[in-house]
């Protein structure tokens, strides 16, 4: 019987469960999302979501296993976040990942967040083939990376401040609009007219693969405190916003393809969900011969399937253990873990 992994998801405010089998892909996958329990403070209150998760793990576990009619006997090893994210959010997945590993004899594999959504298009049809190089596009991270297999990742750039997801965020926010403020930008965003404003292209000529949105945010507040707030300016700022990041993360990717050398473009996290970034990646990239991979819309923000994918992987590497002295890794950089190479510096 090709072996079957629980992951469990837990970094920051969607609680995911998910059962995967190698061979046969994803039994069965839930997830409770506390957007709408954020939405009053304006953004992720910490210790909300640990209290949330710890009501949120074990229904949706029993959830999965019915759906996927799997009992707690059939699985066969328990992937789980470890890091980065917060800290007492991590800590729930965590111990429930650890206590039902060591209850049931079995493997606890240790997760890094940022891998599971690089390696979440590999749940795709069709899905991208090593190497590749993927643009990780979170509220938390921006970067590029390549990708040459499981474990193989070399980071090419990152951003040096804001996220892209921040920035769509934090620029939300400026327009008063709630949170998350990703999707209600770009929602506001497609009633606004193209080239009413304009906004700088941070690092957009740096010769380099990195990143900065910083400036970005204060350009946008400077827009936002200098005209009306009728809903079509706002719609336009929303506009000017979404282009000006869309047209670097387009162009920087692009660059990250002709440094490597390579012709697939994986996009990955939260801010993969926005259509105008497919359309424009689809387009720019499409043009040159490449092609472009995002995982289906649900797994492009946090979920837990994408954790028990990379568990199966790592499982069948075998990178795992039965010692149960787990810890969760807030902090924790993607080229730190095993078999990851850092980029010689040019
Ligand atoms: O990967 P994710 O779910 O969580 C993190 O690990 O950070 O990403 C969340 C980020 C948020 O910043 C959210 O505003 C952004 O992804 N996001 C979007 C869209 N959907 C989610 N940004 C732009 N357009 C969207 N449609
Ligand atoms: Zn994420």
């Amino acid at each position: 019987m090709p072996l079957i992994t629980l992951g469990i998801e837990s970094s920051c405010d969607e609680t995911g469960l998910a059962l995967y089998q190698m061979g046969r892909g994803l039994l069965a996958h839930a997830l409770h999302t506390q957007v709408a329990m954020h939405s009053e403070y304006g953004g992720v209150v910490p210790e909300l979501a640990s209290r949330d998760h710890v009501r949120r793990v074990i229904p949706l576990l029993r959830q999965v296993m019915h759906e996927a009619d799997v009992s707690l006997a059939q699985i066969d090893a328990i992937a789980y976040t470890q890091g980065p994210g917060l800290g007492g959010a991590l800590l729930v997945g965590a111990s429930i990942a650890n206590a039902l590993a060591y209850a049931l004899d079995l493997p606890a594999i240790g997760i890094h967040h940022l891998e599971g959504h690089l390696l979440s298009p590999l749940l795709s049809d069709p899905a991208p083939e090593f190497p590749f190089v993927a643009l990780l596009v979170s509220g938390g991270h921006t970067q590029l990376m390549r990708v040459d297999g499981v474990g193989q990742y070399t980071l090419l750039g990152e951003t040096l401040d804001d996220a892209a997801g921040e920035a769509f965020d934090k620029s939300a926010k400026l327009l008063g609009l709630g949170y998350p403020g990703g999707p209600a930008l770009a929602k506001l965003a497609a009633s606004g007219r193209g080239g009413q404003f304009k906004l700088p292209r941070p690092m957009l000529h740096s010769g380099d693969l990195d990143f900065s949105f910083s400036g970005l945010k204060t350009a946008v507040l400077t827009l936002v405190k200098q005209n009306d707030s009728y809903e079509q300016t706002r719609a336009d700022i929303a506009c000017a916003t979404q282009e000006a990041i869309i047209d670097v993360l387009a162009h920087k990717a692009r660059a990250a393809l002709a440094q490597t050398g390579l012709s697939q473009l994986v996009v990955a996290g939260g801010v993969g969900a926005n259509s105008l970034l497919r359309e424009r990646l689809n387009q720019d990239i499409g043009k040159r011969g490449g092609k472009v991979f995002y995982p289906d819309l649900e797994f492009c923000t946090d979920n837990g399937a994408m954790i028990a994918f990379a568990g199966a992987l790592r499982l069948a590497q075998q990178q795992c253990n039965k010692d149960y002295r787990f810890n969760v890794k807030p902090r924790w950089n993607l080229a730190e873990i095993t078999g990851a190479i850092q980029q010689p510096v040019a």
